[in-house]
């Protein structure tokens, strides 16, 4: 396995940026999270704990997971990060103007050697590339969720993109145990966009009366053996990010990602999936 970085930077210590700081703090890393507001920094931190605690039950640490969680820091602004960093990933939400403002005064306070890399799930990276004064140092990591026990890093390789950079960023994702796919930057990369097109047609299905949800899961689960059929993920998920994300590549990639009648109705009536208790099917 690779050598973790030395010293790394999370910033957003949100449900994905604590799983990152946690990754990492496990494979030896010093993690800063960068929060901006005190009490989220607390919750930051009670996230990886609270991560590395069900870990330690599962048996999944060699190493006590208070000198685990020793390791991590928070600070409330990338101008405060340790010159030193190895290695940044932007975990804050969905905003471009926000990922580029946190990037660039991320890139400002770190050596130029250090790598950048955005967590973004659907933005462009070459246009988040845009922002910075080294874009060859700059990549999509894309992290899944739950980042602890996720196998897979997509790594977003934008124009400008340095080989060296993907080479590091490869390593890293290595270190961590977890499996690389590399795609070139285009919008939903390669799992969100084949993920969306699959979930999609399944909300299609049930609009058209062809099957009932649970068939369709079934069909898949059992068919074609998917740990879990889309619309069951589509209620995990959340009913409003995946019309999120549709709207986005509908606009960048035309009609085949149309978000279907009935997410739109859905999401209005306020049945967003497991988070609410009801989406295509009921959380109790
Ligand atoms: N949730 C997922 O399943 C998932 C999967 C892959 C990628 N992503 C991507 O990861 C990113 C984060 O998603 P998330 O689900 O962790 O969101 P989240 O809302 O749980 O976390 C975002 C965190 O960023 C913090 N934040 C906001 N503004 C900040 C600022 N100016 N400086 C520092 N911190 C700030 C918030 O306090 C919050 O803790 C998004 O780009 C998302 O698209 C999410």
């Amino acid at each position: 396995m690779s050598t973790a970085p030395a010293v790394v930077a999370v910033i957003g210590g949100g449900r994905m940026g604590a799983g990152i700081a946690q990754s990492y703090a496990t494979a030896g890393s010093a993690v800063t999270v960068v929060e901006n507001a005190a009490a989220a920094a607390a919750a930051a931190l009670d996230r990886v704990a609270k991560g590395l605690k069900r870990a330690a039950e599962r048996d999944r640490l060699t190493e006590p997971a208070d000198r685990i969680l020793a390791r991590v820091h928070t600070v409330a602004s990338p101008d405060a990060l340790p010159a030193e960093t190895d290695l940044v990933v932007e975990a804050v939400p969905e905003d471009p103007a926000l990922k580029a403002r946190v990037l660039a005064a991320a890139e400002a306070a770190v050596h130029e050697t250090a790598v950048l890399a955005s967590n973004t799930s659907s933005l462009s990276v070459t246009e988040l590339a845009a922002g910075l004064s080294r874009p060859g140092r700059f990549l999509g990591m894309h992290f899944f969720n739950p980042v602890p026990a996720s196998e897979l890093v997509e790594i977003v390789v934008a124009p400008d993109t340095d080989p060296a950079t993907v080479r590091s960023a490869l390593a890293w994702t290595h270190c961590l145990g977890k499996k690389d796919v590399v795609v070139k930057d285009s919008p939903g990369f390669a799992s969100s966009r084949l993920g969306l097109a699959l979930g999609l047609e399944a909300i299609r299905m049930v609009e058209e009366g062809v099957a009932a949800p649970e068939a369709i899961d079934d069909a898949m689960r059992l068919g074609y053996k998917h740990p879990m059929g889309p619309l069951r993920l589509t209620d995990l998920v959340g009913l409003d990010v995946r019309l999120a994300i549709a709207e986005h590549l509908h606009a960048a990639l035309g009609e085949r990602f149309a978000p279907p009648r009935l997410l739109r109705e859905k999401v209005a009536r306020g049945e967003l999936g497991r988070k609410t208790g009801r989406g295509f099917y009921r959380w109790p």
